[in-house]
């Protein structure tokens, strides 16, 4: 009987869990133009990381050891490849991403709303709650983003291109896989704890105000917002 109710429990669990995130799915991207805009300082740093170079990796004669143990051909161009471009640009596949065909420079490499959700739908209300925080100090709930496909979990994201390959913990795997697995180098374990506190894959953190409040928080928000530096003003 307990069993039975701590059954129906967890799969109502997962149900919301998964609802949710086909919630946010289903919302367009847009690329990263609007982001970097009103958040330069983390834009800045982000440009720095591998994750902006992405697309790079995927040019002939880049990458050339790496892709030879990994039994790639060093000499091919990758970029134009459906079974390579998925992981190293913007939504791809989905609603507003990137495409092959009409390739757009906001999206290409993996950009801010990777990690974060694809934006159209709630960086409107960034806006308005930045305005509401400096007129009255009004605070907003970040609930209301989540539910318009702002990201504050990160780690569904970051193993739909990290593990994904054939024989990975992660369930969801399916093809196209990426080629860099633990098997071909240990040093391609993903670890979502200790990779998302790297700043240099990230970007480094900057202090917040605080105009957002409430579940879901990131569960390290607390302790990055510790330890983030102050933007110049301006900036
Ligand atoms: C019009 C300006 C504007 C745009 C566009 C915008 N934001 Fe924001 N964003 C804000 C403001 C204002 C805050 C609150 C900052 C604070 O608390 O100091 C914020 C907060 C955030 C936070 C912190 C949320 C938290 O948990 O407290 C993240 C992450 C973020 N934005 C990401 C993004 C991403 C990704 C995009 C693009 C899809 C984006 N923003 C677009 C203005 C904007
Ligand atoms: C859209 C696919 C995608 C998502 C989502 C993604 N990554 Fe990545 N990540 C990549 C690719 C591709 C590279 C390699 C970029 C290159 O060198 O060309 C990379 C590189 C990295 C690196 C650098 C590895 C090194 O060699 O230094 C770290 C760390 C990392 N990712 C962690 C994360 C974390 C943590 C998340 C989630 C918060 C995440 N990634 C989300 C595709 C992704
Ligand atoms: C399922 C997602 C996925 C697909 C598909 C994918 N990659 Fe990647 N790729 C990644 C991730 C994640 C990394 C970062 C691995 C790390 O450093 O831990 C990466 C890293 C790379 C790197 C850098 C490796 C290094 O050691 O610096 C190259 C080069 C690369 N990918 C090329 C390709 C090519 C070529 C293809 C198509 C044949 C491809 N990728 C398909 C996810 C993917
Ligand atoms: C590889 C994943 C990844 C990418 C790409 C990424 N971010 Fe973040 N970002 C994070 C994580 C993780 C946090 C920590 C969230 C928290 O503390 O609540 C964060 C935090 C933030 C915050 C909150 C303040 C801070 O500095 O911690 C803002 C604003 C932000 N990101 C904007 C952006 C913008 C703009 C881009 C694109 C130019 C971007 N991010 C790209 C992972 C990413």
């Amino acid at each position: 009987m307990k069993i039975m109710k701590a059954c129906g429990l967890v799969a109502a669990a997962l149900f919301v869990l998964t609802s949710g995130y086909s919630l946010a799915a289903d919302a367009p991207f847009e690329g990263r133009k609007k982001c970097s805009s009103c958040h330069k300082p983390q834009a800045q740093s982000w440009k720095h990381t591998a994750h902006a170079k992405a697309m790079e990796s995927l040019k002939p004669n880049v990458k050339v050891e790496a892709k030879q143990k990994a039994n790639l051909d060093p000499a091919k161009d990758y970029t134009q490849d459906k079974d390579c471009v998925g992981c190293h640009v913007d939504g791809f596949g989905q609603k507003g991403g990137y495409t092959i065909e009409s390739p757009k420079k906001m999206l290409t490499g993996v950009g801010c709303e990777s990690c974060h959700g694809p934006g159209r739908k709630f960086r409107g209300d960034h806006r308005k709650a930045g305005q509401a925080f400096e007129k009255s100090g009004k605070k907003s709930p970040r609930k209301a983003l989540a539910s318009k496909g702002q990201d504050f979990h990160f780690e569904e994201r970051c193993s739909a291109c990290h593990l994904n390959y054939e024989g990975s913990p992660w369930k969801d795997a399916k093809p196209p896989y990426t080629p860099f697995t633990p098997e071909v180098d240990a040093k391609y374990t993903f670890k979502f704890d200790e990779m998302v506190k790297d700043v240099k894959a990230m970007h480094e953190h900057y202090k917040l105000d605080g105009v957002f409040d409430g579940e879901p928080k990131f569960k390290f928000h607390d302790e990055f917002q510790a330890n983030a530096k102050t933007a110049k003003k301006g900036k």
